[in-house]
């Protein structure tokens, strides 16, 4: 049997770190040859990713330029690609999720007559601008891709109903499950970043102390949603005496000048540079509570029993909120503050949040999605759907 050549195409940090169990495995699998393209739309977050994992890049298009705009990374990449595609000329070709290396990639793999596989797909908000542009970034892959790794079932009925065929859609379950089975640890140590390694033992020492981890970046909550979600952080830290604030600040300058202005003095915020995937995943194991307007976090808090604060007014991901551990609370000052003082004052209200649940995966998504790739390269028997409620 021949060996099936995926190039695989990714740029920034979840695009990665959700890509990165999936490519291990590809390599250590003799029925393929793995070839990683990088378009390198982050630089910095992309690479502590790439370095965690151990992942060498094929190719490496190092298009990230400061404060970039979407014409500038969809022309770049889209650019970068063409060569890159006839020179690897792949069987398949795979992109993840939502960003614009996401849709570039699809759009140049159509360009170029390669069948596109699409990891994480189906997910929608139903509102075509929420969140932006990703929705319609997952919208446009969607059309342009032939096979479809659903995570869950709602993703698969979302392509349904939009007429993409059953037989190319494989509910997998969400490699990001995969890669925190590989990165939480009991016994992790923080002591590559100094001030977790003096602040966590503190906490671990005062039964009344409490962590609260943030992460927020998204484009639409840029300007004021972002300030009022930094006054809410504010008026919490002054309201909470024993809260600690841990936030580390994604790269992005328009994010950081915001979380700097309004947190930047405060003695209980600790503002920190982005986390590597691994202390990240162990820090949020060790959180009380979580508020972001992150997507993966969305995915990966419920497996930890951990409860989050959706910094957003629709989701493309309600199995979470669902299954009552995540709860959307928008960018509104007041509503941050009552949610959160909520959870810290009730402890029935915590608990009923504080639950482990799996509903995106069971660490075997990527196993899925490589069978489901020989399936339909005549390789394999198609693979049996993830269902949350059987055991694996
Ligand atoms: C991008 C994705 C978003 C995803 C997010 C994950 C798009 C349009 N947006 O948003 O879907 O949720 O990544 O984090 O695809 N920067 C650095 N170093 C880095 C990364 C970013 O300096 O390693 C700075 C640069 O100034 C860059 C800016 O951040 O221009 C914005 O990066 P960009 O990828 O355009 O947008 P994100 O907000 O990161
Ligand atoms: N993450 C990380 N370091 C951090 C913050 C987040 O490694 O300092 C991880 C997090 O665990 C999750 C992913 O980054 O797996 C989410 O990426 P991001 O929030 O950038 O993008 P989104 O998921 O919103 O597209």
């Amino acid at each position: 049997m021949s060996r099936l050549k995926v190039l695989s195409i990714f740029g920034t940090r979840p695009e990665a770190i959700k890509m990165a169990p999936l490519l291990k495995l590809m390599q250590e699998d003799p029925s393929f040859e793995a070839y990683i393209c990088v378009t390198a739309q982050h630089r910095e977050m992309l690479d502590q990713v790439l370095h965690l994992f151990r992942l060498k890049p094929h190719y490496d298009l190092d298009i990230m330029a400061p404060r970039q705009t979407l014409f500038q990374i969809t022309c770049r990449a889209l650019q970068g690609l063409e060569e890159v595609i006839d020179h690897c000329r792949p069987d398949l070709l795979l992109v993840h999720g939502d960003t614009t290396t996401t849709f570039a990639g699809a759009l140049a793999a159509f360009y170029q007559g390669v069948p596109c596989g699409h990891v994480e797909a189906g997910l929608r908000t139903g509102n075509p601008r929420l969140p932006f542009p990703e929705e319609m970034n997952r919208r446009l892959t969607g059309s342009l891709s032939t096979l479809h790794f659903a995570p869950t079932a709602r993703a698969k009925q979302n392509l349904l109903s939009e007429g993409t065929p059953a037989q190319n859609i494989f509910v997998t379950g969400n490699t990001v499950i995969d890669a925190l089975q590989t990165t939480v640890r009991p016994d992790f140590s923080f002591e590559d970043n100094p001030r977790l390694a003096r602040l966590l033992p503190e906490l671990a020492a005062d039964p009344g102390a409490k962590l609260l981890l943030v992460e927020a970046h998204r484009r639409e909550n840029w300007g004021e949603p972002l300030a009022s979600i930094c006054r809410a952080l504010l008026q919490l830290l002054q309201a909470y005496p024993r809260l600690q604030l841990v936030f580390p600040v994604h790269k992005n300058p328009v994010v950081r000048e915001t979380a700097q202005k309004y947190l930047g003095s405060h003695p209980r915020a600790h503002l920190l540079e982005p986390l590597d995937t691994a202390s990240f995943h162990n820090l949020m194991a060790r959180a009380h509570l979580i508020l972001t307007d992150s997507g993966g976090i969305q995915e990966e808090a419920p497996s930890l029993g951990k409860p989050v604060l959706v910094l957003r007014r629709l989701t493309e991901r309600p199995e979470a909120v669902q299954a009552g551990t995540v709860k959307l609370v928008g960018t509104a000052q007041e509503d941050i503050f009552s949610a959160t003082a909520r959870l810290l004052d009730d402890p029935a209200a915590y608990r009923a949040m504080a639950r482990a649940v799996n509903p995106y995966g069971d660490g075997r998504a990527s196993q899925r999605i490589l069978q489901a790739i020989r399936h339909h390269f005549g390789q394999a028997p198609r693979p049996k759907d993830f269902n949350p409620s059987r055991r694996p």
